[in-house]
Order: structure tokens, then sequence, then C-alpha cells
């Protein structure tokens, strides 16, 4: 057995509880509501990593949630990991159909985690795999095999758009400098097929607003005679995709980077089981863009989805009435070479465009950000590569995942540095859902490949 490997089995049931309390205070961003508790979490936070052998741990204030930073500078001449995870996490909602309570971390087998898993809100996404972070660098330190510089930098905003992370690097740049940036924060595809995670999906985010009367009417005096707003909005919403499911935004897909046929196969040998895929979340069929596989609609495709959609009266029993207002949270997500600010501007400019008389249309645009590529050419990749190697005994796949970290692109514009996702979650952990769980073999699994990419990362860039 080798060291790493020794140590975890010998402190487990000590790396799994510390995660536990981490998981026990509820840090939900979104919600003033839990502003001492998300405060409470970054302070915890800071104690961990000067535990784990930080020299120097910072709560670093911002215009919103703090970020907390830790560092352990071993020799100015060897290369810099700088470690970024998030620690604030999604609401627990919808709470009732939660088996046990979000916040009351408790450990269950299921049939992908027959060792047990840890269902909590943040489990998996991100404290669990913030928190490997945290235990190889205790690892590392204990056993003399620190082999680099490290830096942590744990924000506490990332479920809310890291609006006041931008502002935190600009003003930070030297204290942040780097030679790579690691991150786990995403997935992997099985238990068994280790993978890299080289693209994540840029965002869109935006807010619309359809008023028509200027009060809510009786729906029988004057139905029939006036645009009803949500009638307006839902036709104006459907319109948003053409009969391929094709995005009818004019624009919309100008830039989409289109991948040669050779990529596309390349893809397509990754494992996916679409019986399982469906089943896993009840669906007797998929759905989606015309000529692309399920695999490629959820990576490297551009989609515009409504995420909530409200207005008029939904209480108890009827009420019969034309609302004077509707509206709809819609997101974007974007592939590379597509520009966030550039695409809210036109589907501003459309949806406007697509109003009937008789209402007046409003778009707020809320955040966003860049798609992000990890090129497999360099040295951060071969040196992740090589990690999951030793680990698990076979090369790690390359995938591109459908989801965001806006801030990923920022760092390589601010601060000139590669990122490198090593994701230990399964898709099936439900992060965002009722039930969010992560496996105890998946975290330990993660606490036992980072040191190897501080080592290869290390070999690679000095020699
Ligand atoms: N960790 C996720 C993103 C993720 C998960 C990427 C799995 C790839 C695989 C992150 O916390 C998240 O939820 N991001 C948001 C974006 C943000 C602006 C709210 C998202 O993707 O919706
Ligand atoms: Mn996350
Ligand atoms: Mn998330």
């Amino acid at each position: 057995m080798n060291a790493s490997k020794q140590y975890i089995k010998q402190h487990q049931d000590r790396f799994i509880n510390e995660l536990i309390e981490l998981l026990k205070i509820p840090s939900v961003s979104a919600d003033p509501a839990f502003k001492d508790d998300v405060i409470r979490t970054a302070k915890a936070v800071k104690n961990s990593l000067e535990h784990a052998g930080c020299t120097h741990t910072e709560i670093c204030e911002t215009p919103g949630y703090p970020v907390v930073y830790g560092e352990r500078i071993i020799d100015k001449e060897l290369p810099t990991i700088l470690v970024y995870g998030h620690y604030d996490v999604q609401p627990p909602d919808p709470i009732n159909l939660w088996d046990s309570p979000a916040f009351e971390p408790v450990i269950k087998k299921t049939d992908l985690h027959p060792e047990g898993a840890i269902f909590a809100r943040g489990a998996c996404d991100d404290k669990g795999q913030m928190y490997m972070h945290v235990k190889a660098l205790e690892y590392m330190v204990e056993n003399d095999d620190l082999p680099c510089n490290v830096k942590f930098m744990i924000e506490g905003e990332e479920e809310v758009g890291s609006e006041n992370l931008g502002w935190f690097i600009k003003r930070n740049q030297e204290k942040l400098a780097n030679d790579v940036i690691l991150i786990s924060d995403t997935g992997m595809i099985a238990k068994d097929v280790p993978s890299i995670t080289t693209g994540l999906r840029g965002l869109s985010y935006v807010e619309v607003e359809v008023t028509g009367p200027n009060r809510d009417l009786h729906s029988g005096l004057y139905g029939g005679a006036v645009a009803n707003p949500i009638n307006v909005l839902t036709k104006m919403i459907a319109s948003l995709h053409d009969e391929n499911k094709h995005i009818t935004v004019p624009g919309f897909y100008d830039k989409v980077e289109e991948l040669t046929k050779a990529e596309r196969e390349k893809m397509g040998e990754a494992p996916f089981d679409l019986q399982k895929y469906k089943d896993a979340i009840g669906l007797n069929d998929v759905y989606g863009e015309e000529g692309f596989s399920t695999h490629e609609r959820a990576s490297i495709r551009p989609t515009l989805d409504v995420n909530g959609i409200w207005g008029g009266y939904i209480g108890e029993g009827a009420k019969t009435v034309i609302p004077s207002k509707a509206y709809a949270k819609i997101s974007m997500r974007l592939v590379p070479n597509q520009d966030w600010e550039e695409i809210t501007d036109l589907f501003q400019k459309h949806f406007e465009s697509i109003a009937p008389s008789g209402v007046t249309v409003e778009v707020k645009p809320h955040h966003g950000g860049q798609g992000y590529v990890t090129p497999i050419e360099g040295i951060e990749y071969q040196a992740a590569n090589d990690a999951y190697k030793e680990v698990f005994g076979k090369d790690p796949i390359p995938q591109r995942s459908g989801g965001s970290i806006p801030i990923v692109s920022m760092f390589e514009e601010q601060l000139q540095s590669k990122t490198i996702l090593m994701g230990f979650g399964l898709d099936t952990d439900a992060i965002h859902s009722p039930n969010e769980h992560f496996g105890i073999w998946n975290y330990l699994k993660g606490i036992e490949t980072i040191p190897f990419f501080y080592k290869h990362f290390t070999k690679l860039k000095t020699q």
C-alpha cells in the first residue's frame, strides 16, 4: 500500500466526521436569512486550512461574502498550485422531497455507493470536493510530501454567480499568482472510468417581465379584449425554439465552435448508456436539438431553458383574473467562442422585438460568464493524466461538461493560468436537487489522487 493510501485509511473516520461537521452549517448564499451561517462556514474553512498546514490564512472581505485564503509557501523558486473551491451551497428546496434533513448529514448505502455516501446539501457541490483538497494538504504536510507551494482561494458566492470574485481577483493579482489552478467542482464519468473535465459551458441568465393592463382585471369583464401577459409570455417563450429544437434568437449560433467529425467521434467513444441515463431521471425518452446525441446536447451545444415562470393567481381554488404581469427566469448555456454579454444583448433585442402590441416587455440581465476549454496538450493536463493513471491504473478520459463555473475563464484572463478540473462527483449525486450526496469512496479517492497531481505537476514544471 502506498503512503497516502495508508494515511487515508488510518484517518478516514476523522476525514468523514470533519466533513460532516462542515455540512451541518447551512451556507446558503442565495438567501439572506442564512447570512450568519455563511460567515460561520467561512471561519470553519479558515480553521480547517490552518489545521491542515497552511502557514498563513485569512478571511478576505469583499462587497459580498468573504473569500477564504490560505497558503503554504515552501520555496519561492518552486511552482505554485492555486486551489479554488466554494463553501456556499444551493438552497435545499424543495425540502419536503429530502429523505433526511438537508443539513443533518447521514451516511447511507446506495447501488452506486455500496461503501456509503454522505447525504447533505453541499456534500458533493462543493464542500465535499473542496475538503478533499484540505485533507490532501494535511496528508502532504504530515508526511513531508508537499513538493511545491500551495494557495487556497475558497469563495462563498459561487452559487449566486461569483459576482464579487472578479473584484477580489483584480485587487489581489500578486497574492493569487500561481502556475496552475486546481478545482474539484465537477464530476467523473464513473467510478471505474476516471475522467478530467476539459470544458465548461458559459452562461447568460436573464429575467423577463411582460406587462399588460395596469392592474389585475376581472377575466369576464375584460377577457378576450385585452392581451393576457401570461398567454403572451408563454407564446413568446415557445417561439424561442423551432421544430428542430434550434434556438431562434437571430445570431445566437454565429460564433458557436463546431467540432470536427473526428472530434465528435472521439467524444462518442466515452462510455454513455442512454437507457441508464433515462432510468436515472425517470424519463421515457430524451429530447433535444436535431442532429446531436444526448451527450453532445448536454456538453458541446448551447441551450435556452426556462428556469421558472410565474404570474397570476396560484393560491387555493380559483380566482377569475387576467394578471397585470407575467415573469420568467431564463438561462442560456453557452459554448466556446460565444460571448455571454453579446448573447445577452441578442436575446434582449430579439425578445423585445417579438412582443405583440398590447403588452410591454422588459428583459433584465442577471449574471453570466464565458465557457472554458482546457487544452489537453499542456503540462497541466499531462500532470493530471499521470496522477489518475497512478491511482486508477488507466488513463482518464477528457470530457466536456455541461455545467458552468463562470470564474474559470476570468482566472485565465486575470491570472494567466490554466485550470485543471479534477472532479470526483457522479452525475447521479443529485447536486442542486433533493438528497444530494457524495460517495465516501469518491471522497477518499479524491484525497488520494490530488497529491499525485502535485507531484507530477512539480516534476513537469521544473524539469
Ligand atoms: N459545481 C457546479 C458546476 C458543475 C457541476 C460543473 C457539475 C460541471 C459539472 C457549480 O457549483 C454550479 O452549480 N454552477 C452554476 C453556475 C452559477 C453561475 C450559478 C451552474 O452551472 O448552474
Ligand atoms: Mn459547485
Ligand atoms: Mn452548484
